[in-house]
């Protein structure tokens, strides 16, 4: 259905856990969260019931976000039902691919569509300095496990850190030479954990172009703009939610683990879906899709006005 803008809403972006094995520096609080209590988190009746209600209201493709979704137990499962409802013709999953070795084939098997593996750097130092705890070498083992399990046209998460990953700018283009990857550079967004960070580690998009010229520009597809090296089989995607402010094409609402709606992702305004019955559960999509602003205020001086973490929201 479509917006008070005229922007017709067709995604729904579903965390299914706060939760995550890593504790990426501009993400989590080093000591971790405190765990939402489990009775306030979405069963998976209610997940499937919400995804039906969304099908209804012309949602087509979902999302499966977390914090960490593959950390969610009965995950496999849910990702089964959620495919498996009528209308929704994509099923795609967000990870830090820790767990992938051990769940890829599953995922596959379940119906899932396709893989988002946020890795922000090809250094094994660097990845436990950036996530705290994390393993790069397992991420890597996942990443061949996906492909193993028939996964294509995988997309890379890299988000851009000033100082700490552009460097490596230039290493992630050249993984899209010989494989169908989409390695994407998101801009850091002021929020949770970064949100007073220094100006020096908020770089924009731009410096994705200037230190490699040769990627020509492939036009927009959703939120990224894409590019390709001459003759590559991948491509390069440029995400830039600071610069570039997508919001007069935003297609999407949100869901958090704890079952609240929310019509934009920098808005501190929530719709509570928990314990609703599916006609109750429809009403409230329809008033989330016609509670979306027109767009966000936020700027590197000016924070995002939701009061959530990134890990509880997904991306
Ligand atoms: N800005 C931009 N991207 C972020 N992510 C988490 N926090 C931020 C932020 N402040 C990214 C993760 C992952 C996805 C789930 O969201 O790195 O790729
Ligand atoms: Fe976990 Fe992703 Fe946050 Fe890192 S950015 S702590 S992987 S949710």
């Amino acid at each position: 259905m479509k917006d008070g803008f005229g922007r017709k809403i067709n995604y729904l972006r579903i965390s299914v856990t706060d939760l995550c094995s890593l504790r990426c520096i501009y993400c989590m609080p080093e000591h971790g969260i405190s765990k939402i209590c489990h009775t306030q988190i979405m069963s998976v009746e209610d997940i499937e019931q919400a995804a039906r209600a969304a099908a209804a209201i012309g949602v087509e493709k979902i999302r499966i976000t977390g914090g960490e979704p593959l950390v969610r137990r009965g995950i496999v499962d849910i990702c089964r039902r959620v495919a498996a409802v009528e209308g929704i013709r994509e099923l795609c999953i967000t990870t830090n691919g820790v767990l992938l070795e051990k769940y890829a084939a599953e995922l596959k098997d379940a119906g899932v569509s396709r893989l988002n593996i946020s890795i922000d750097t090809l250094d094994s130092e660097k990845y436990r300095r950036i996530t705290r705890v994390g393993d790069l070498e397992t991420v890597l083992r996942g990443m061949e496990a996906a492909k193993k399990a028939g996964f294509t046209d995988t997309k890379l998460n890299v988000v851009l850190l000033g100082g700490i990953n552009d460097d490596e700018i230039p290493a992630f283009c050249e993984l899209t030479r010989n494989e169908d990857i989409q390695v994407r550079f998101i801009e850091l967004m002021p929020l949770g954990q970064c949100a007073d960070w220094d100006r020096e580690r908020f770089i924009t998009g731009s410096a994705v172009l200037t230190a490699v010229p040769d990627l020509k520009d492939e036009g927009i597809s959703g939120v990224a703009r894409v590019y390709r090296l001459p003759g590559a089989k991948g491509t390069v995607g440029l995400i830039n939610p600071m610069s570039g402010h997508f919001c007069p094409g935003c297609d999407r609402i949100r869901l958090t683990a704890d079952g609240k709606l929310k019509p934009c992702l920098h808005s501190d305004q929530e719709i509570d879906i928990r314990g609703l019955d599916y006609e109750a559960t429809l009403a409230a999509m329809k008033q989330a899709v016609l509670a979306k602003p027109d767009g966000h205020k936020m700027t590197d001086i000016n924070p995002s006005d939701s009061h959530r973490n990134m890990n509880e929201i997904g991306g």
